[in-house]
């Protein structure tokens, strides 16, 4: 059976691909590696053995996205592909709105023309916005969004779910995922953020490895045990296995379901630099520096329906989260 993935290439896609591979599906990717690179799918295929048929075409593209179609004939199709930095998405919203909302809508009729009717999304727990208090559930109110990238998560999950709505054969998964971190235990594959990064813990491992001076802790004054802010960091492998469980969940069900991925624990960006250090043996100098505009002072999941319902729940911990990007970044110290 055919699962294919949209925008494997990149982080949590490649985590994802690898285990479904390992889980016995065939894995199909397009990808158009425009913030990816296709050394990473190399990398799946070599760490499970597997051949990864891989298209390179913009998932905005119907014309290609028809031939991908017909050719791999899926079963289901992940949705990894998408503009992802919550700033540049404030600088340049349209190119957020367009880019997202555009692959997503040519991705859902190209699916309707092929008869796909499986459909599991990458959405975020950014949708949550400020509106609702922590611990999110997926039944917390959604919307309030702080920026456009939340925004296009928001508004792809009201459209896929107006899409299962109206076709009753159709199943729709939504994952909300919370602070994704760490790497394939190999080493092999990884985050590979472009330019300077903008999430914690590539930051962290890159001011580990010595390309950036220190780390800058965005504030220390929120309302949080050591008033740095607190996220709930989940391990990619684990986030990946939560895919699969996904996906038998979407073979075997129709309409819309909803799931936050996470651990369920909220740990500080202090707190998350001192683990580091204790799993690594590796110094990360940091200085105290503003709050980030558009920042939260906690977020973090409860998942207890993803354990109810799908029978996941995150294994590994904060230490198998710092070990394993320390491994990736110190053995890619250039990315791919
Ligand atoms: N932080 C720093 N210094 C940095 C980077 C981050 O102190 O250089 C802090 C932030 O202020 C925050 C925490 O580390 O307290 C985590 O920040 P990230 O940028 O790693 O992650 P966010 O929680 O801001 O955002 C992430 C994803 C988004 C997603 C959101 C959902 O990057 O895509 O979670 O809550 F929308």
């Amino acid at each position: 059976m055919t699962i294919l993935l949209t925008g494997a290439a990149g982080y949590i896609g490649s985590h994802t691909a690898v285990a479904l591979a390992e889980a016995g599906y065939d894995v199909a990717i397009v990808d158009d590696f425009s913030n990816s690179s296709p050394e990473a799918v190399r990398r799946c295929e070599a760490l499970t053995g597997k051949k990864m048929p891989l298209y390179e075409a913009d998932v905005a593209d119907k014309a290609a996205m028809a031939r991908i179609f017909a050719e791999t004939k899926p079963a289901a199709v992940i949705h990894f592909a998408g503009h992802k930095a919550v700033g540049e998405s404030v600088a340049k919203p349209l190119k957020y709105y367009r880019n997202n909302l555009d692959t997503t809508l040519s991705l859902l009729e190209c699916m309707a023309d092929a008869g796909c009717k499986r459909f599991i999304f990458s959405s975020s727990a950014t949708v949550y916005g400020a509106k609702a208090a922590v611990p999110y559930t997926e039944e917390s109110e959604t919307g309030g969004c702080t920026n456009p990238y939340g925004w296009t998560k928001f508004m792809i999950e009201q459209i896929a779910g107006g899409v299962a709505k109206a076709d009753p054969a159709m199943s729709v998964v939504l994952l909300r995922y919370f602070n994704p971190v760490g790497a394939h235990p190999s080493g092999r594959i990884g985050e590979n953020p472009s330019g300077i990064p903008n999430n914690l813990m590539p930051y962290i491992t890159q001011v580990a490895v010595g390309r950036l001076p220190h780390l800058n802790v965005f504030g220390d004054d929120y309302d949080t045990p050591d008033g740095t802010g607190v996220r709930d960091y989940i391990h990619v492998v684990d986030l990946a296995a939560g895919h699969v469980k996904a996906l038998e969940y979407a073979l075997s069900h129709t309409g819309t379901e909803v799931f936050n991925l996470g651990t369920g624990h909220g740990v500080s960006v202090l707190e998350l630099v001192h683990a580091f250090e204790a799993a690594t043996g590796v110094k990360v100098p940091y200085v105290i520096a503003p709050r980030r505009p558009g920042d939260l002072a906690s977020v973090y999941a409860d998942c207890s329906k993803a354990k109810r319902v799908l029978g996941w729940k995150a294994e590994k911990t904060v230490q198998d989260m710092c070990a394993d990007s320390w491994r990736w970044q110190s053995n890619n110290p250039n990315g791919y």
